[in-house]
């Protein structure tokens, strides 16, 4: 490896884990009034309404979605239905209405792992490494659909993530929180995804570790893979978001430009504690 394509310049657009031909280019940025998500952003679940099994719909004609080159974030309280809406994007729940477009395809009918292997890459909330493997085995587990060489991937992860490459023969499980999300991100970005989505990357880690994900975060994001990502720390997140959503019991309740919620009272109000 000549170089480290992620640390030694924070502005770089390489596109290096990015598929071929996929580009790193950062498309025009929308920095117009709020606007609903439209079928031209590269992944979008559109107007999706269901629930688990037989059980209640917990989602009701809820939007979200990512444009080529930006952050979107989902913010909103604690059962309000985010790690609902992702699933939903990801093919894990069985909707009653609605559909999900990936670069302007229609892929509601597809399974999970048909979804990843049309670029899709999730970090789920819970459970998203195994803790008894090591860390460059969960890796591995990450390109189980790929056939070809993966050390040049991995060595991009190790890249990112410098403390992984240090830690790569340890049991995932005995890792630090903060490392742990970074095994998932690696774990995801295995697979050479065209777009990340992420349900709360940094639960549980401390303010500075927080800081230290979303840089790497941002990051990715500059190589060229849109990222959708649910979080807790609306502020912050909202703070290097492209566009945010907030969402109340299953509904789109905001929706705009990071800047744009930042500085809408109400969702101060409401949302950000003022
Ligand atoms: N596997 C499940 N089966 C049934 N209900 C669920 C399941 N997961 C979540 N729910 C319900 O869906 C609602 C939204 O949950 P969730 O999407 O996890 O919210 P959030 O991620 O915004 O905190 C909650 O009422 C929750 O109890
Ligand atoms: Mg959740």
């Amino acid at each position: 490896m000549s170089g480290n394509p992620y640390q030694e310049d924070r502005g770089n657009k390489d596109a290096s884990i990015t598929r071929p031909g996929m580009g790193g280019e950062i498309e025009h940025r929308d920095s117009g009034p709020a606007r609903a998500a439209s079928a031209d952003s590269f992944l979008v679940g559109e107007a999706m309404t269901g629930g688990y099994g037989k059980g209640p719909d917990i989602l009701h004609d809820c939007t979200i979605a990512v444009d080529r080159g930006e952050i979107a974030v989902i913010v909103g309280p604690n059962g309000a239905g985010k790690s609902t809406a992702m699933k939903a994007v990801f093919g894990m729940l069985n909707m009653r209405s609605g559909r999900v477009l990936l670069d302007g395809e229609d892929i509601t009918a597809l399974s999970p792992q048909d979804r990843v292997k049309k670029g899709m890459g999730f970090v789920p909330q819970v459970r998203n490494i195994f803790p008894s493997m090591t860390v460059e085995e969960n890796l591995e587990m990450g390109a189980f659909i790929r056939e070809d060489d993966i050390r040049t991937t991995m060595e991009q992860v190790y890249d990112l993530f410098p403390i992984l490459r240090d830690k790569r023969d340890q049991a995932a499980g005995e890792l630090s929180g903060g490392q742990r999300q970074q095994v998932a991100v690696g774990r995801a970005l295995m697979t050479q995804p065209k777009v990340l989505m992420l349900d709360e990357p940094t639960a549980g880690v401390s303010p500075i570790v927080m800081d230290e994900l979303f840089d790497r975060i941002i990051e990715v994001a500059r190589t060229g893979i849109p990222i959708l990502m649910v979080e807790q720390n609306a502020r912050q997140a909202l703070e290097i978001a492209d566009h945010g959503y907030v969402l109340v019991q299953g509904r789109n309740a905001h929706t705009g430009t990071g800047k744009e919620l930042l500085a809408d009272p109400e969702v101060r109000q409401s949302f950000l504690g003022g």
